[in-house]
């Protein structure tokens, strides 16, 4: 009997579940500490209300023989998959089949399981720093070698994304079979335009990769001209598979919903990876609940949508407190303009732990080491804007007071 060696490989806990360990530990020895948590991206106002009310519906129809829901269609009810062609897709250009959209559970899901359809021999690239399940699921799979010196595995092709090149990864000078790029960006908080993310779908059509496109903090764009599928960039559908989630759009956090596109055009030596990922998830994965996707489907009514735009601006409305309140004492921050998380320099030549233990110490504020996205993180860290406005205002007076 053998396990499955890679695990081993893996730090003994998972980043966020490390940070909450910390953090409970510091509350037990200081109960009476008033810690606020600008930590994990977790979303804290309630669902819109158009969300509710479809949900207390749909609940109800299954409360009736007539009108019950037994297993979910595999890939998606037709009603949202069709707001999802019409308002994500369609509206900006894009043309998808409701055939190439795969409903799941979330995009944490989606962006770890995917790697189920590709061989265990793909380069794999990755951003320096990145969201750790890209990197972690990768090396469960087999496909990191071992651990350097530096903190990177060896078999992984590094994308050094710093202040120098504003965070935006360089195309890699090497060949890379499968690219993991997020934008608007977990951790940095900063979006690619059209130009940048064209150089990517060009290189990855030019070298046979598959770019594996994480759009989770699409809604938090607000600029003008940015992309906000990369399916908006020709040449997109033969290189690209898009992650979506609303969990961040709707607060959907705790329901569970998102989605994933794989194109039909996308084959890699003639075999459809959209094929691929159907046999996938039809195996390993029953649907997703009908009550939760009429909770989706309400954020596309026109009141839902009303509801979600409300909700986003909150969010906003913090990430500009941080980022402001933070740059008016001296921090350097970056992102928190079309995404919900900022990026900063840690004070006073400060590790990013080092920081963290400061914080929390000193501040009772909880943020997240820069370095636990990646060895290039390392003297940075993350906030997010998900926090109640009075206690995120409150967060940073604590913050400048202290550094
Ligand atoms: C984060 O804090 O990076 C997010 O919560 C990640 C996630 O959505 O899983």
């Amino acid at each position: 009997m053998k396990i499955n060696e890679n695990f081993l490989k893996l730090q003994s806990s998972y980043l966020f579940s490390t940070i909450a360990k910390k953090v409970a530990a510091y509350q037990d020895a200081h109960p009476e500490a008033n810690i606020i948590r600008l930590g994990i991206g977790d979303v804290t106002r309630p669902l819109p209300t158009a969300v509710i009310d479809a949900m207390h519906k749909a609940v109800d129809e299954m409360a009736k023989a007539e009108s019950f829901h037994g297993y979910p269609p595999e890939y998606g009810q037709d009603f949202l998959l069709e707001k999802i062609r019409k308002y994500d897709f369609a509206a900006y250009g894009v043309e998808l089949d409701a055939d190439e959209i795969f409903v799941s559970d979330g995009a944490k899901s989606d962006t770890g399981n995917i790697g189920d359809i590709f061989d265990v021999d793909n380069v794999v690239a990755v951003c320096d720093p990145i969201y750790p399940v890209y990197v972690d699921t990768n090396i469960m799979a087999g496909r990191s070698g071992a651990l350097t010196e530096g903190g990177r595995w060896s078999k992984f092709v590094y994308l050094p994304c710093t202040a120098e090149n504003q965070f935006l990864p360089e195309l890699p000078r090497e060949h890379a079979d499968l690219i993991y790029l997020c934008f608007p960006n977990n951790p940095t908080g900063m979006a690619i335009d059209f130009d940048g993310l064209k150089q990517w779908v060009d290189y990855a059509n030019r070298e046979g990769s598959i770019i594996l496109y994480d759009a989770a903090y699409e809604a938090y764009i607000t600029q003008e001209g940015l992309p906000h599928s990369i399916y908006q960039i020709e040449g997109a559908k033969t290189c690209a598979i898009e992650f979506r989630s609303y969990s961040k759009t709707a607060g959907f956090t705790g329901v569970r919903c998102a989605y994933t596109v794989v194109p039909k055009a996308l084959r890699v030596n003639g075999v459809s990876l959209n094929h691929l990922w159907a046999r996938r998830q039809a195996t390993k994965f029953n649907g997703v609940s009908y009550v939760t996707q009429r909770a989706a489907e309400a954020i596309y009514s026109e009141e839902g949508r009303r509801q979600v735009r409300r909700l986003i601006s909150y969010y906003q409305k913090n990430a500009r407190v941080i980022a402001e309140g933070l740059q008016a004492a001296g921090f350097k921050t970056w992102g928190g303009i079309n995404s919900p998380y900022i990026w900063l320099k840690a004070p006073d030549g400060l590790t990013s732990w080092d920081f963290f233990d400061q914080l929390l110490e000193k501040a009772q504020v909880v943020g997240t080491p820069g370095s636990g996205f990646g060895p290039a993180g390392e003297g940075f860290f993350r906030l997010t804007a998900f926090c109640d406005a009075a206690r995120t205002t409150e967060a940073i007076e604590r913050i400048t007071n202290v550094f």
